[in-house]
């Protein structure tokens, strides 16, 4: 007789946000496989609607919830500008969603979470290295990398458990843009040493992972899942 295996999320409540598309629909469609009550929150189109970036928004999508095991804040949105040509209702949207939002979604759980309870922010290889014409994006990711080791550290003595991961390239309605065109595909393929874009499951699994007890031991990293993209250039100099 085979191995019975275990759902690794089995009888836990888990909130995802930017739930309705891409890497947060993903996560939102695993934790459901792995046994969970998985919440969405997003904008539209989800369990719940939720404005991450709206303090009284969250509060309301965040109602009724008593005991929260996991949440992974997926939610964020992009700009492509050097800092010079970078308007301020940009930058400022930008931060507000990817940083503020990511925030205000953690303290929200924060006073339903126990010990043994996992919290995973999306940040982004742009945050690890260097990419040109992200300035507001890449700071807001970095932001959250800072704010990871934070509050895996405030956290810890309470058995909560704070970790980010950060996306390469991954095919999104955040990336259309770059898939669409046959040339700019080719040139960010070129840019990940395994090749491809990752896809929206790629980081999903990475996310299950950080949720589950499998990482019971690991808090206040930053997780590249990027297919090599963070390990340096790919050609031979
Ligand atoms: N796709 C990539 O290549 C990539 C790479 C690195 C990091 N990331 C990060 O991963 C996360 C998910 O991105 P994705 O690629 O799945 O993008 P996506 O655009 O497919 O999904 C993002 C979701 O966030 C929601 N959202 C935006 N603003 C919101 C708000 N104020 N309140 C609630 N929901 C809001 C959108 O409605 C959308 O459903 C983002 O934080 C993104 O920065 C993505």
């Amino acid at each position: 007789m085979g191995a019975v295996l275990e759902m690794r999320l089995a009888g836990k409540t888990i909130v995802v946000t930017g739930a309705a598309s891409g890497i947060g629909a993903a996560t939102l469609a695993l934790c459901r496989e792995e046994g969970a009550t998985a919440v969405g929150l997003d904008l539209g189109s989800t369990d719940r609607v939720c404005d991450v970036s709206d303090e009284a928004s969250v509060r309301r999508a965040f109602e009724g919830m008593e005991r929260v095991d996991g949440l992974v804040n997926s939610a964020g949105i992009a700009v492509r500008q050097p800092a010079g040509a970078q308007d301020t209702a940009g930058w400022e949207a930008v931060f507000d969603v990817n940083v503020k939002g990511t925030f205000l979604c953690t303290r929200e759980v924060l006073e339903r979470m126990g010990p043994g309870a996992s919290i995973v922010h999306l940040s982004s290889a742009v945050a690890l290295t260097g990419v040109r014409n992200r300035a507001a994006y890449s700071a807001s990711k970095g932001a959250i990398v800072a704010l990871t080791r934070n509050m895996a550290l405030d956290y810890a003595p309470r058995g909560i458990r704070v970790n980010c991961v950060c996306p390469g390239f991954a095919r999104t309605a955040l990336t259309r843009g770059i898939f669409e065109d046959p040339q700019r595909k080719a040139r960010i393929e070129a840019m990940h040493p395994l090749g491809r874009m990752g896809e929206p499951e790629d980081i999903a699994k990475a996310v299950l992972f950080l949720l589950s007890g499998d990482a019971s031991w690991i808090t206040g990293i930053a997780l590249a899942v990027d297919g090599g993209f963070s390990a340096g250039h790919r050609d031979d100099v």
